[in-house]
């Protein structure tokens, strides 16, 4: 059994792939019944500008209305300086800093080519000095929808400049969902056996459903700690055919039963997983809201007591 964490990314990842916008008393209300459920992290919101993303434009606000549970480490995205000095402001507990190991990914995603990234980057790491643990989520690592393949040297390589700036971890991202399970063992053991000071983070999307499996090859390989996204909402606003992540109640109630202890209490979580879709205005993925888990068992039909009495 292996203690696992988990970061909840919905309110960042989720929400800025949603075309209506979420109120802000709608957002602190989940954020907040999302901080009973006993996650490691939540990724609150992003810092980035109002134009790129108006779905997150009320970042100030949310960050400061709600109510922050002891244990649990509020996260929020930072794109650049701007948006490290309004997350300072906002006393966030942990910066995500975040650029693509694929060049064409970055300059879809991010505007620039990864070298102006990386500096823009770095400009951030020194300007927060060692006040706030800052973590960097490396984009299209196992796959880049637009060139293909991106080798694990070069995904390794990014991962030593930021190890290098003394950075406190690293997400390893499948922003497109192109990872296999066999791909994951590999790069997880490697990077297990470079970085063993870091908090290593893998961060799966299910875009064509190997998003679980990806999940418990990283765990086999001693990865502690995931994103997930409730009811699995997400995607790459700048990734072609992106969609979501993998969602947080699936791979919880998966986690559980193969005995791993995740520090989630599930049946919390499912109940806040079944308001989504009223928040949201559709439907969502996930999969155990809507079945319910394993041992939710279904009473037995009147017909079936009738048949054992009349095979008795
Ligand atoms: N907070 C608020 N406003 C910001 C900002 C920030 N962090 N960064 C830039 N801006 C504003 C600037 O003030 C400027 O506004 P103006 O047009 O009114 O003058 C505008 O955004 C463009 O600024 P510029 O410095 O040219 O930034 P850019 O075009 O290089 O943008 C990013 C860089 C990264 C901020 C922008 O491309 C972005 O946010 N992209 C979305 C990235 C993202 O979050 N993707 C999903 C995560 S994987
Ligand atoms: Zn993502």
């Amino acid at each position: 059994m292996q203690r696992i964490f988990f970061n909840e990314v919905v309110t960042r990842d989720g929400f800025q792939n949603e075309p209506d916008f979420v109120p802000t008393d709608t957002k602190v209300e989940l954020i907040d019944a999302l901080s009973q459920c006993g996650y490691a992290k939540i990724e609150v919101t992003s810092f980035t500008s109002a134009k790129a993303i108006p779905m997150l434009r009320d970042a100030e606000v949310v960050m400061g209305r709600i109510r922050r549970a002891p244990g649990v480490e509020y996260t929020v995205l930072v794109p650049n300086v701007r948006g490290a000095e309004r997350a300072l402001e906002s006393r966030a507990d942990e910066f995500n800093l975040v650029m693509s190991t694929s060049e064409t990914h970055n300059l879809s995603n991010l505007r620039m080519p990864r070298e102006r990234s990386f500096a823009a980057l770095k400009d951030v790491v020194a300007l927060v000095g060692g006040r706030v643990p800052i973590n960097v989520s490396l984009s299209a690592c196992f796959g880049c929808p637009m060139e293909g393949d991106v080798p694990q040297a070069q995904v390794l390589a990014w991962a030593d400049r930021f190890a290098d700036l003394g950075v406190r971890g690293l997400t390893i991202c499948d922003t497109t969902g192109m990872a296999h399970p066999d791909q994951v063992s590999r790069l997880c053991e490697a990077l297990r056996a470079r970085f063993p000071q870091l908090q290593l983070t893998l961060h799966f999307h299910n875009t064509r459903g190997m998003g679980l499996a990806n999940v418990m090859a990283a765990v086999q390989q001693g990865i502690d700690r995931f994103d997930g996204s409730l009811g699995g909402l997400g995607g790459c606003p700048y990734a072609p055919g992106a969609s979501g992540n993998i969602c947080t109640e699936d791979a919880i109630h998966m986690l559980h039963a193969v005995g791993h202890d995740t520090g989630i209490d599930l049946g919390r979580l499912l109940t806040v997983a079944r308001w989504l879709p009223k928040v949201v205005g559709h439907e969502v993925p996930g999969q155990v809201a809507k079945a319910g888990r394993t041992q939710d068992l279904h009473p037995e039909p009147a017909y079936v007591a009738e048949l054992r009495s009349q095979f008795a």
